[in-house]
């Protein structure tokens, strides 16, 4: 993909599924990627795949759960136009009650570890100079579809992806005459190493590929609310709106979502 107006781009997650596919969608010519997850070997084949593209590439071994390393990671960028807070675990109930440990785990992922590398990257937007498309910088933040609705198999996951859609797009509000911009990305299901275990029906299920590319083209239009595919997007409105009683007895006609995340 080329054309963004873009060049220092930050992807957390970039070891595995879609932050895979968002790296590599983003390299070019021109383009400087910062690049970070824990997994050494996966990090660097993705990073091979976008010098390969012509990137600039730096990959930094992060867990976003560290504030500290999460800001000194932002702090040693030279410029950052677009980061994009990706990393993110799932777990569901396995049918029974969500284990404590996985509850903590995913809020510690999903919430925080969002915050403790999207709050570093508005205070240094905010210090710098507009670039290319006339902003200081964006900053999208992978939500998700499961996010609008208070969904029984995974409580946990589905309370961290509103609270992270929400504080996204409420920010958003505040921080455009800053010229800075904030995105949440709602994906429906897509074909990860996340959702290879899950045994219940993923309707319009897509490729990591199709899904960076829809939230890269979603971004560029400058879209507060990246949300695709729109048949999915529709459906988990639509379960949202039901009533919770009847929502909890729909969710036990199908296999829950293991618990993984504990
Ligand atoms: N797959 C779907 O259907 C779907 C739908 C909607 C939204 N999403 C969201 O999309 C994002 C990417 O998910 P995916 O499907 O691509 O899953 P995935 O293949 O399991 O990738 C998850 C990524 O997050 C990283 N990660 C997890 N915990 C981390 C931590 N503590 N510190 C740093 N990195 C961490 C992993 O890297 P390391 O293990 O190397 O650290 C990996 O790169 C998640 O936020 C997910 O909730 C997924």
């Amino acid at each position: 993909m080329t054309g963004f107006p873009w060049a220092h781009v930050a992807i957390t997650g970039a070891s595995s599924g879609l932050g895979r596919a968002l790296a590599v969608a983003s390299a070019r010519p021109g383009a400087t990627l910062h690049l970070a997850a824990r997994d050494a070997a996966r990090l660097e084949e993705t990073a091979a795949a976008c010098r390969a593209a012509g990137a600039t590439v730096a990959t930094t071994l992060l867990d976003v759960r560290d504030a500290a390393a999460c800001a000194a990671w932002v702090a040693g960028m030279e410029r950052l136009d677009l980061l994009i807070a990706n990393a993110g675990i799932s777990g569901g109930t396995g049918g029974a009650a969500e284990p404590e440990a996985q509850v903590r785990a995913v809020f510690d992922t999903n919430v925080t570890g969002v915050l403790n590398t999207a709050l570093p990257a508005l205070a240094r937007m905010a210090a710098q100079a507009p670039g290319a498309d006339g902003l200081r910088g964006r900053v999208a933040v992978v939500a998700s579809v499961v996010g609008f609705v208070a969904a029984p198999s995974a409580p946990a996951y589905s309370a961290s992806k509103a609270a992270i859609q929400r504080w996204a797009e409420a920010t958003d509000g505040t921080r455009r005459a800053q010229g800075i911009r904030l995105h949440a990305i709602c994906p429906g299901f897509i074909r990860t190493p996340m959702t290879a275990p899950n045994r219940f029906p993923m309707p319009f299920l897509i490729s990591p590929e199709e899904a960076a590319r829809r939230t890269l083209a979603g971004i560029a239009a400058g879209r507060r609310r990246v949300a695709f595919p729109r048949r999915a997007y529709l459906l988990f409105r639509l379960l949202g709106a039901l009533p919770q009683g009847l929502l909890a007895r729909a969710s036990r006609t199908v296999p829950a979502k293991d618990i993984s995340a504990a």
